[in-house]
């Protein structure tokens, strides 16, 4: 039987990427009744400097956000990652059985740690290990995720073939990215080569789940584009970085293919099409941000929803984490 689980890291700045990307799918997974289990990553978080304070209101919006979004915590499993300590017990496993070198081929790895590979934390070298346990903890089958995953769920596979192979079981199951849709790499308004990320210093590169309707409009007039008009279809996008950005952002919020879009808003220029954006996003991103903003002020009902999630989260994971200990030959 098939079984989701996604993770998101609460390091702050949800944006429009990790919504259209991620969010928004786990939101469409679960309404197609597929058992869901989503979780805030606090552990992959602190694997660069996180502040204790931002980090606590950090996991508290992040779970905010997913509710806002349209996350039932009775019907999917919400809850933060270290709640439930198998995932660092699955991962010490993990440790053992994946490479030094295929951590070192990791582009977030690279990326990351930047020329000082010396200096960067031995979590963040890691990082994709406990990233394996996370999702094999619960034999989960399918992981939905933006793009920028895609090389991590590739070694999420091959620890879980390895381990397979190793202890001659077929225990770990192979897991299925689900990269889908017209916005699976979100690209920064500033710059159409760079992904929408969280940690841009720019902050108008991103659309923040929390900014208002203001806030949004005015990133999206300014966003770069180019001199051109839309043409009437995707293939006029290549080489238009900025443009195929915008268009399929309005794709994946108006729920339509970029075909679609393009048969409809070809011709248009960017001074018409731009406020359409702008209305767009403005109408489905304000009432989440509204939300969030409203759950945040009953944190303890937050905190609540998380334990509970983490218990129920635990539930699945102890016993494939004992059938694992077995495998391996711990005594007990
Ligand atoms: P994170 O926190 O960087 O991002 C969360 C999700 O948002 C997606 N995403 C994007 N999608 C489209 N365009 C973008 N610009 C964009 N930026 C981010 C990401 O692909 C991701 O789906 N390593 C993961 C967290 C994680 C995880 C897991 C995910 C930990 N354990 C297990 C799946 C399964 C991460 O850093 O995501």
């Amino acid at each position: 039987t098939p079984r989701v689980f996604s993770g998101i890291q609460p390091s702050g700045n949800l944006h429009l990427g990790n919504y259209l990307g991620a969010l928004k799918r786990f939101v469409e997974m679960q309404n197609n009744g597929i058992e869901s289990i989503y979780c805030m990553v606090d552990l992959h978080a602190i694997t660069v400097w996180q502040d204790p304070a931002d980090l606590r209101n950090a996991t508290r919006e992040l779970a905010a956000g997913f509710i806002a979004a349209g996350l039932d915590p009775e019907k999917s499993i919400l809850f933060n990652q270290s709640q439930v300590a198998e995932h660092t017990q699955l991962a010490w496993i993990f440790n053992c059985v994946a490479r030094m070198g295929w951590m070192q081929r990791m582009t977030q790895w690279k990326d990351k740690a930047g020329k000082n590979q010396q200096n960067a934390s031995l979590g963040l070298f890691a990082y994709p290990s406990l990233m394996a346990a996370d999702i094999l903890v619960y034999h989960a089958t399918h992981v939905p995720v933006g793009e920028d995953q895609k090389q991590h769920l590739e070694l999420t596979r091959d620890i879980a073939i390895k381990f397979n192979h190793d202890y001659g079981v077929d225990f770990f199951p192979i897991t299925e990215p689900v990269i889908e849709g017209a916005a699976t790499r979100v690209m920064s308004l500033r710059d159409g080569a760079k992904k929408m990320s969280k940690s841009d210093t720019s902050d108008a590169s991103r659309i923040n789940m929390t900014d208002d309707a203001d806030t949004i409009a005015r990133k999206i007039r300014k966003a770069k584009t180019d001199p051109l008009a839309l043409p009437s279809e995707a293939k006029g996008l290549e080489e238009r970085p900025e443009a195929r950005n915008l268009v399929n952002i309005y794709a994946a919020l108006s729920e339509q293919g970029v075909d679609a879009v393009l048969r409809d808003l070809g011709g248009k220029q960017f001074s018409e099409f731009k406020p359409m954006l702008a209305d767009l996003a403005v109408a489905k991103l304000a009432p989440i941000s509204e939300e969030m903003a409203r759950l945040m002020q009953d944190v303890t009902e937050i905190d609540r929803i998380l334990q509970n999630g983490a218990a129920r989260a635990r539930a699945i994971a102890a016993p494939i984490l004992d059938r694992t200990y077995d495998i391996v030959g711990m005594v007990r």
